[in-house]
């Protein structure tokens, strides 16, 4: 199907902010890609100029928060050229997340080309500077007005971007993480593995306790036995113990990161043994106080590789390598984001090209 593109008038267009002034999450983009499902199929695909909804207050979605979303991010690489990261893949998961969330279905080839279109309209606002991205938020709610509790017969799919700067303030330094032995984010058969926006929703009370205890991400343990580590509110984890890759198994509870699938493919080829089990968050703590444990770190598309400096749980706060950014960990860094910003050969075919 043909995308309509209604252009934004010169005088609607915003002010694009400075490279240097890029933050996570804060500033978006003169156009959006907007798609409404109706009688059982989807309408237009149209890019318009980014606007406010308005929605009747009816809706599903701000009542039973049937909500799918996805996070992406385009690359400008030196010869100016703009690059996705395995967007297919995105594409997938967000038909799962579709799927387990009772959401309609969309066409794979139409999710990426309607990111691409849009990208293609708005590719001025693809920063430049180093560590610099533009990231992508395709969202699925539902919009039927109706009270009852069903399945929506009706959506939205939108697109928005955002040029941004790192996630955490300071870029690519350890940060602190707490445990939490008490809240759990899902459980088995819940929707752990769907990227809905309730899992979020569900994270932030604990989120908050941790917060208050300086630390930036909440670490999530399974909900049966409180004991096996999962992920944390925003990425996927990663041990090396015994100059091993370790991350928890993804059987259902937890989201299957596309960094996660990307970085253990990447320590494949890079030659080292990568274990996807369920790590013991009672051996975990052992292996950091006997030093087997050297580092640890979170993956995802908005933390890209974020060093975690110390792990607390039940009140100790048990240091990893002195604070400081392990080896593999930069090395890992290196290697992906070489890839991503066109800076080293991209020998798995991960990035496709926008312009
Ligand atoms: N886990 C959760 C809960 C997330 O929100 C994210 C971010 O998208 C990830 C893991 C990492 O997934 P990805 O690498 O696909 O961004
Ligand atoms: C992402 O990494 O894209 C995420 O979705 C994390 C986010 C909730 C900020």
């Amino acid at each position: 199907m043909e995308l309509e593109i209604q252009l934004s008038s010169e005088e609607n267009k915003k002010q694009r902010p400075k490279d240097e002034e890029l933050v996570f999450g804060k500033f978006f983009t003169d156009h959006m890609f907007l798609m409404e499902f109706k009688d059982e199929k989807w309408g237009v695909p149209r890019i318009i100029p980014y606007q406010p909804f308005q929605m009747d207050p009816a809706c599903c979605v701000f009542h039973y928060g049937q909500e799918i979303f996805e996070g992406m991010k385009a690359y400008r690489h030196p010869d100016n050229s703009i690059h996705l990261f395995r967007p297919f893949e995105n594409a997938k998961r967000f038909n799962l997340s579709a799927e387990r969330m009772s959401m309609a279905q969309i066409n794979k080839d139409l999710f990426v080309k309607a990111i691409i279109e849009l990208i293609r309209v708005d590719n001025l606002w693809v920063p430049s500077a180093p560590g610099t991205t533009l990231y992508i938020r395709p969202t699925m709610i539902a919009s039927e007005v109706f009270l009852g509790v069903h399945p929506s017969l009706e959506y939205y799919f939108y697109v928005i971007l955002s040029p941004v700067g790192p996630y955490f303030k300071g870029g690519f330094r350890p940060i602190k993480a707490c445990i939490e032995n008490e809240l759990i984010r899902t459980a088995p058969g819940g929707t752990g593995e769907a990227k809905a926006g309730g899992n979020y929703a569900a994270s932030l009370f604990a989120m908050n306790n941790a917060m208050n205890k300086d630390c930036s991400q909440v670490i999530w343990l399974d909900a049966i036995e409180k004991r096996y580590i999962e992920e944390a509110t925003a990425m996927n984890i990663m041990f090396v113990i015994n100059n091993e890759i370790f991350t928890p198994v993804a059987d259902g509870t937890i989201l299957k990161g596309i960094t996660r699938k990307s970085v253990l493919e990447l320590a494949r080829v890079l030659g080292y043994k990568t274990n996807e089990v369920q790590i013991d968050v009672n051996d975990l703590v052992n292996h950091i106080e006997q030093g087997s444990c050297t580092e640890a770190f979170f993956v995802g598309t908005a933390a890209i590789i974020t060093p975690i400096g110390s792990i607390s749980y039940q009140e100790k706060e048990y240091t990893i390598n002195d604070f400081q950014v392990g080896k593999i960990t930069q090395r890992f860094y290196d290697e992906l984001t070489g890839i991503q910003f066109g800076k080293i050969h991209d020998r798995f075919n991960w990035m496709v090209k926008i312009i």
